[in-house]
C-alpha cells in the first residue's frame, strides 16, 4: 500500500505543474490568488488520506460533483443546509461526501481564508478521487464562486427510469452533448445503487409483471437474491458489476453494458439505444475513456459557473428561501431589498483549521504517507 500511495503522489507532482485559461474558469487560479500556496495540493492531502481508508469515497464525490453541477451550476449549493435546500430533496438523500469537503475547507481556511470557493473543492476532489481511483489524471479548472440559494424544489435531476431520449434532453439543457452523457455516466464505473431503485425491473417491469427482458437473466437471478421484493432493510449492489473493477474508474462499466449487465435501467439503455450503443462499443473496446471522462468531467463542472465578481444570477436572490431556520433569505436590506454577498462563501464547517489539520497529520502518519515529510 505504501509504494501505491509513494507512486500516486510522484504522479500528482509531475501532473499538476500546468497553468492553463479556458474561458472564466482557469487550470491554477488559486497559483496566483493564494500567495502561491499550493491549494489543490492541500485539498488532495485531505482525499488520499480518506482515499486509504476508505475507497468508496470516490464514487461519494464523482456523484457530489454531479448532483451539485446539474442544479444550479457548479456553485456548491448542494452543501448548504436549511430545512428546503438541495440537500434535503429525495434525490440527494443517498448523496455522501459533505464532511470530506467540509474537512478539505477548513485545511484550505487555514491557509487562505475567505478565497478558496467550495464549489472548486469539490472539482478537485473528485479529479483527485478519480485519479487514485485508477482513472486518468486531467487538470482541474478553478475560480469558481459559491452560489448563495440552494432550492430542493429546484432539484430536477434525471431519473434511472429515464429513457436515452429523456437523458439527451436533460445533459443538453446543460449544454452537454450525447457523448458527453454516456462519459459522464461512466461514473457508474463506481459505487452502489440501492435496491429499492431496482425493484421495477426486477420483478415488475414497467407494470407487465415480470423482469425487464434486457437484464442478463442469470444476473437478474443474483439480483432478485439480494435485492427480495418489499425487503425490510434496502441492501446496495454495485453499479460495476465486474467484481475486480467495482471501485476501479475504468472501462469495465462499458463492458458489462455490452453483456446485459448494466444495473440501472438508463445504464442499459444506453448499449441497446442506437443513439449511444455505437460510442458505448467503442468505449468499451477501445483504450480512450480515461482521457475522455476526464474532459468530460472539465465540461460538467464548467456548468452555469459563477466566477469573478459577477452578481450571482440577480434574478433568483429575490428573498424566497430559508436557509436556516425557516427565515426569508437573503434578508432585505433597509430599502427592502435583498443584500447580496459578493465574494466567497459557502457552508460553515464544524471542523476548525487546527482540529482537521491535525485529523489529517494523524491519518497520513499512520499510512506512513510521503506526503507528511
Ligand atoms: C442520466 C444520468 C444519471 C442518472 C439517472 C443517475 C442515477 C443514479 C442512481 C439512481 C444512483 C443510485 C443512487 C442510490 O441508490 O442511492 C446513482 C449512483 C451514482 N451515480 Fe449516477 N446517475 C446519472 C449520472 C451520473 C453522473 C453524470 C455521474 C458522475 C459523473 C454519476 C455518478 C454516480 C455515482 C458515482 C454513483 C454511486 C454513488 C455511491 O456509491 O454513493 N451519475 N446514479
Amino acid at each position: 500500500m505504501k509504494g501505491r500511495a509513494a507512486l500516486t503522489v510522484l504522479g500528482f507532482i509531475l501532473l499538476s505543474f500546468t497553468s492553463l485559461c479556458y474561458g472564466d474558469l482557469q487550470v491554477g487560479f488559486y497559483k496566483k490568488n493564494c500567495g502561491f500556496k499550493e491549494v489543490e495540493l492541500m485539498v488532495r492531502k485531505v482525499i488520499t488520506a480518506q482515499f486509504y481508508n476508505d475507497s468508496t469515497i470516490v464514487a461519494a464525490l464523482l456523484r457530489l460533483h454531479f448532483h451539485d453541477c446539474f442544479v444550479r451550476g457548479c456553485d456548491a449549493s448542494i452543501l448548504l443546509d436549511g430545512n428546503s435546500t438541495e440537500k434535503n430533496a429525495p434525490p440527494n438523500f443517498s448523496v455522501r461526501g459533505f464532511d470530506l469537503i467540509d474537512q478539505a475547507k477548513a485545511v484550505v481556511e487555514g491557509a487562505c481564508p475567505g478565497l478558496v470557493s467550495c464549489a472548486d473543492i469539490i472539482a478537485i476532489a473528485a479529479r483527485d478521487a478519480v485519479y487514485l481511483a485508477g482513472g486518468g489524471w486531467y487538470n482541474v479548472e478553478t475560480g469558481r464562486r459559491d452560489g448563495l440559494v440552494s432550492l430542493a424544489s429546484e432539484v430536477d435531476l434525471p431519473a434511472p427510469s429515464f429513457s436515452v431520449s429523456q437523458a439527451i434532453a436533460a445533459f443538453g439543457r446543460k449544454g452537454l452533448d450525447t457523448t458527453d452523457m454516456v462519459l459522464l455516466l461512466g461514473g457508474h464505473t463506481v459505487g452502489v445503487t440501492h435496491c429499492s431503485l431496482l425493484q421495477d425491473r426486477l420483478y415488475n417491469f414497467q407494470n407487465t409483471g415480470k423482469p425487464d427482458p434486457t437484464m442478463d437473466t442469470f444476473l437478474a437471478s443474483i439480483w432478485r437474491f439480494k435485492c427480495p421484493q418489499n425487503a425490510a432493510k434496502d441492501n446496495t449492489v454495485n453499479l460495476d458489476q465486474n467484481p475486480k473493477s467495482t471501485d476501479v474508474v475504468d472501462k469495465s462499466y462499458y463492458k458489462q453494458l455490452m453483456i446485459n449487465r448494466g444495473i440501472l435501467q438508463i445504464d442499459q439503455e444506453l448499449a441497446l439505444d442506437p443513439q449511444t450503443n455505437a460510442t458505448v462499443m467503442s468505449l468499451a473496446t477501445g483504450c480512450k475513456f480515461s482521457a475522455q471522462f476526464g474532459q468530460a468531467m472539465v465540461k460538467m463542472g464548467a456548468i452555469e459557473v459563477l466566477t469573478g465578481t459577477q452578481d450571482p444570477k440577480p434574478k433568483e436572490v429575490e428573498p424566497k428561501v430559508d436557509l436556516e431556520s425557516g427565515q426569508a433569505w437573503p434578508p432585505p436590506t433597509a430599502n427592502g431589498e435583498p443584500e447580496i454577498k459578493i465574494g466567497w462563501s459557502c457552508n460553515h464547517s464544524s471542523f476548525t483549521a487546527t482540529t482537521a489539520l491535525k485529523d489529517l497529520k494523524l491519518k497520513l502518519h499512520h499510512l506512513g504517507h510521503p506526503l507528511i515529510k
